[in-house]
């Protein structure tokens, strides 16, 4: 049996609540395929930060950084302003992990309506967003606070390095599917990163003949993955593009708590993080009814990541053949059933495999 070491962050809010559906999941795929999962859990938190004034300790990184991968449930918790919080422990593991691509499939489920009427099984596209610079950085300052004329600064950083190797990860996902590419810009607006954005992204088409590609504003963009998304196949964006672009599809996908998000380390040499694009939904914890769909999804994007993509395809099919099958759903799917409810049905689709 193949032996991995999981570092686990539940984080706040929901994040706790999705965390054990993933790793029970995990265990009862791991079984049939020969793979063992060892959690190492990690109270850090805002419930941490409130008591000892720190997200995570100041060698956090060096404890989880020879695990084989990081499953992070939600970060963020009212009290705790959202920068400090998502600074102090997200956004540092993201960075200093080189965790450059986050990448976020939507799929309309069977069973699972999308709010437009159009949207039918044939959506199926993954947003690959670019995870660690654009307008995410910590260049800029606050300058006259107090005075009528006080401003904020906020510098983006578009390196060449930086946008090359997520275009050439998106370049090549679309490869591996239908060899299309839609790129996020807004050149018309943002004159200097967009356009530098745009020249590479047409140098990347050069070294991808055979994938086509076209660039949209993010405004016009955003409306046609709302009017046609069985339109879009790979859309690569900045950060802050990518980050929006997802929510908009998971709700497009029927609901944002089926979403996962794999934050990537293409070149191995840290462990890459697994989570639900959702966040720690304050409105909804503590009553056991968040959708463990999107930590599940992303716990099987892990085991695509750590080679084993059959165990990953089993937890797919198993979440998705429940929802084909039973009106058994969460709360923001319109239905009754708790997280535990729904997680139960899922593992005995497994069982009786
Ligand atoms: P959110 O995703 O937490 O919630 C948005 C809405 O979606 C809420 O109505 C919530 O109830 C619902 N929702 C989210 N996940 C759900 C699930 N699994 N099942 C059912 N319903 C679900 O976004 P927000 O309200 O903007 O943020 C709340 C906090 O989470 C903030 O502190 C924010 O910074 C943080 N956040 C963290 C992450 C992360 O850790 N990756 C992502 C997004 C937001
Ligand atoms: C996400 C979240 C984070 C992001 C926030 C909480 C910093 O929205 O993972 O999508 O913007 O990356
Ligand atoms: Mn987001």
């Amino acid at each position: 049996t193949t032996r991995y070491r999981i570092a686990l962050i539940p984080g706040d809010g929901i994040g706790a609540e999705v965390l054990p559906p993933a790793c029970a999941v995990l265990d009862a795929v791991g079984k049939r395929h020969g793979l063992t999962f060892t959690y190492d859990s990690f109270d850090w938190s805002c419930e941490r930060y409130a008591a000892e004034g720190a997200m995570m300790p100041a060698d956090g990184l060096d404890r989880i950084r020879h695990h084989d991968a990081v499953l992070l449930g939600a970060v963020g918790w009212p009290g705790v302003p959202d920068h400090v919080s998502l600074w102090g422990l997200l956004i540092p593991i993201r960075r200093q992990f080189r965790q450059y691509v986050n990448l976020r499939p939507i799929k309309v489920l069977e069973g699972v309506p999308s709010p437009l009427a159009k949207a039918t099984s044939d959506v199926d596209f993954v947003v690959v967003r670019e995870n660690v610079e654009g307008e995410y950085s910590e260049i800029g300052g606050r300058l006259g606070r107090g005075f009528p004329d006080e401003m904020a600064i906020q510098q983006s950083v578009f390196t060449r390095p930086g946008v090359e190797r997520i275009l050439d990860y998106a370049f090549t996902t679309a490869q591996r599917r239908s060899g299309d590419v839609v790129s996020a810009t807004k050149s018309n607006g943002i004159i200097h990163t967009m356009p530098f954005w745009d020249e590479l992204v047409k140098e990347a088409g050069d070294r991808f003949p055979d994938v086509t590609w076209r660039q949209e504003h993010i405004d016009a963009l955003v409306a046609k993955v709302v009017l046609d998304p069985s339109r879009f196949d790979v859309i690569v964006g900045s950060n802050l593009f990518g980050d929006i672009l997802s929510d908009l599809a998971a709700a497009v996908a029927g609901s944002i708590g089926i979403a996962p998000a794999a934050n990537l380390n293409p070149e191995r040499d840290h462990p890459s993080m697994f989570e639900p694009v959702h966040g720690s939904a304050p409105d909804i914890a503590g009553q056991g009814v968040a959708n463990p769909l999107g930590a599940i999804w992303s716990a099987s994007m892990m085991l695509d990541h750590l080679g084993h993509p059959e165990a990953g395809a089993e937890v797919l099919d198993s979440f998705a053949s429940v929802l084909a099958t039973t009106d058994v759903r969460t709360r923001d799917l319109g239905g009754t059933a708790g997280t535990k409810d729904f997680t139960n049905l899922v593992l005995e689709g497994i069982a009786g495999r």
